[in-house]
């Protein structure tokens, strides 16, 4: 199963779930079972690793995103991926926008918190570019808490 995490800068919020994520399916012992990816709706941080915001608050918790570099989403993702998980409603139109393009078949995609059992419907991680360091914690917080509703969610895909 190739699961494919999306926001806009692919810097901040989805390589912070793509690392969270890495970290829960190998604690599930689902390493062999699941590929993970990330990607960025935009396209100005292509090439660079995840912001030293993001990889500072997300080693403290024992998440490694060094090796991460930023990408951008593209048509051909939606061949490559089972389920594409957006960060944002934003990000989600977009992704939405493109798939309506799409000559080809098109894989589930969810907001990232519809994982996240604490969340009201249509809940999203929020950006934290912009702000302070709680934002950060904020955002690994959120993402610890999707990632235990999605290895849930994989469990019961790869069974069906
Ligand atoms: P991300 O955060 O979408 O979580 O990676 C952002 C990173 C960069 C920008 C916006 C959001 N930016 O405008 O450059």
């Amino acid at each position: 199963m190739k699961i494919l995490f999306v926001c806009l800068g692919n810097i901040c919020r989805s390589p912070t779930a793509e690392g969270v994520m890495r970290h829960a399916i190998e604690a599930a012992g689902l390493a062999n079972r699941v590929e993970l990816d990330s990607a960025g709706t935009g396209a100005w941080h292509v090439g660079e690793p995840p912001d030293p915001r993001s990889r500072r608050a997300a080693k403290k918790r024992g998440y490694d995103l060094e090796s991460l570099r930023a990408r951008q989403f593209g048509l051909q993702d939606f061949a490559e991926f089972d389920l594409v998980v957006a960060m944002d409603r934003q990000n989600l139109a977009a992704i939405e926008r493109l798939a309506a393009a799409c000559s080809g078949p098109v894989p589930e995609i969810r907001l990232m918190r519809s994982f996240d059992p604490t969340a009201p419907a249509n809940a999203e991680v929020p950006d934290p570019y912009s702000g302070g360091a709680t934002g950060f914690e904020e955002v690994l917080d959120i993402c610890e808490r999707a990632c235990a509703g999605l290895v849930d969610h994989v469990r019961a895909s790869l069974k069906s």
